[in-house]
């Protein structure tokens, strides 16, 4: 997701350093150049090397470092990046920082750099609250800079509050977020994910191998890009994306419901979600015993999407094809029958698409037939993918009208 991105990653002198080797780590898995910057007191903690070598690239750690160009180091560094992240950030650095104090390399930085700058800060629960530091970020606040809330439990100076370096994977969600286009603010998205569940009797139950995974990126990558988003998910065992409106459903009938209480301000509606077609006619209240024969007797669930394609007006409906076989005609006959604006296809019975993996192949198919193939990617990405296709049929559309 950050390929091709530059990265500065500043460290300062807390207990929580160590865990920026881990952030470290994740920003390079997911393809970023990262360039450290240390300040004294970051080095009693972890030593430069640490990030020297998993980053590959030089640590600065002093204010007259010179790069192999021409210019000054900090300014070298704050042209080239996308972004800088402090993890994590001491009372220190954000005093310094409000206070137009720059007398080392990552202050000065602070102030040379153009890019977004996102604050993960860590410290005492009651540094945290001292009116002091809650002045000084208000401040930075005010001035464009990105903070993330610490985290609440007990901290390494034996006191239980808030003051805990934010999880690493809530820090990355916040780094994409700043590194993503903002082409879905104003849109309001009902993305559903997961499977249903249609109970036959109190253990046993009708459902698919939804994992949740396709909805939930979608969500999480819709979010970033500005769109106010609603997940409405299916029974999965996926943590629920950190602060992301979520409403847990189990049946088809539930799913249905949720959809309807919360389409009326919605502009567009992604069906991930694995609905179950069938539900038994009955549910048994107890448990049915091995013993004598047994027949289940179905009936249909409501096509929820069919039905929104019905009273569409000017929302933007995207369901998904679900196929073993004849993948592309399936797919056809579901976007007109359905009335949807698209629909994005995936032959389920491939290795690395559909249910429960991390990738996914998918072929995405337009109102008026186009098709556009994509190779396997991560669901991520496959998720980015969907959402630039929306984007651009959004701006066709709009020219159009
Ligand atoms: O959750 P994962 O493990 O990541 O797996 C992802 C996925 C395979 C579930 C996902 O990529 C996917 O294909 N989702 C749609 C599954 C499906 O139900 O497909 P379908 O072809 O049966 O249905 C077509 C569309 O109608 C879907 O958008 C579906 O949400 C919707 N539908 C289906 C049945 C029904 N009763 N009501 C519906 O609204």
């Amino acid at each position: 997701m950050l390929q091709g991105k530059e990265v500065l990653l500043g460290v300062t002198g807390g207990i929580a350093a160590y865990k920026s080797v881990l952030l470290l780590r994740e920003l390079i898995k997911e393809g970023a150049n990262v360039h450290v910057i240390m300040t004294k007191s970051a080095q009693n903690f972890v030593a430069p090397l640490t990030f020297q070598t998993l980053s590959g690239n030089q640590v600065t750690t002093e204010i007259f470092t010179l790069f192999s160009s021409s210019k000054i180091g900090h300014i070298s560094l704050a042209d080239r990046a996308d972004l800088l992240v402090i993890a994590p950030a001491t009372a220190n650095i954000i005093g310094k920082i409000a206070n137009g104090i720059a007398d080392d390399f990552l202050t000065t930085m602070v102030m040379a750099t153009r890019v977004p700058v996102l604050f993960a800060p860590a410290m005492n629960t009651n540094m945290w609250a001292s009116p002091v530091v809650q002045a000084n970020i208000s401040r930075l606040k005010s001035m464009g800079y990105n903070f993330m809330e610490p985290a609440e439990g007990e901290l390494a100076c034996g006191t239980t509050g808030r003051g805990k370096l934010a999880d690493v994977d809530e820090i990355m969600e916040d780094i994409k977020t700043l590194l993503s286009p903002n082409d879905l603010a104003g849109e309001k998205i009902l993305i559903t994910a997961g499977p249903t569940e249609e109970a036959i009797d109190p253990v046993r139950c009708i459902t698919n191998r939804s994992s949740g995974k396709m909805g939930y990126n979608l969500a999480m990558v819709a979010r970033r890009r500005g769109a106010e988003v609603t997940l409405i998910s299916g029974p999965s065992c996926l943590p629920v994306p950190c602060g992301l409106p979520t409403i847990h459903c189990t049946t088809a009938l539930e799913m249905e419901r949720i959809i309807h209480e919360n389409l009326d301000n919605a502009t567009m509606v992604i069906m991930a979600a694995a609905v179950a077609d069938f539900r038994p006619a009955e549910k048994s209240e107890k448990k049915i015993k091995r013993l004598g024969d047994h027949c289940l007797d179905l009936e249909p669930n409501p096509d929820i999407l069919a039905g929104l394609g019905k009273i569409k007006g000017k929302r933007f409906l995207v369901g998904f094809a679900a196929e073993t076989n004849d993948l592309v005609a399936n797919a056809r006959e579901k976007i007109n029958r359905k009335n949807l604006d698209m629909i994005v296809a995936n032959n389920v019975s491939t290795c690395g698409a559909g249910f429960c993996c991390d990738t996914n192949i998918i072929k995405i198919i337009d109102r008026d037939g186009t098709i556009y193939d994509f190779p396997q990617m991560s669901k991520e990405q496959v998720a980015e993918v969907i959402l630039d296709h929306v984007v651009a049929s959004r701006k066709k559309d709009g020219k159009e009208q």
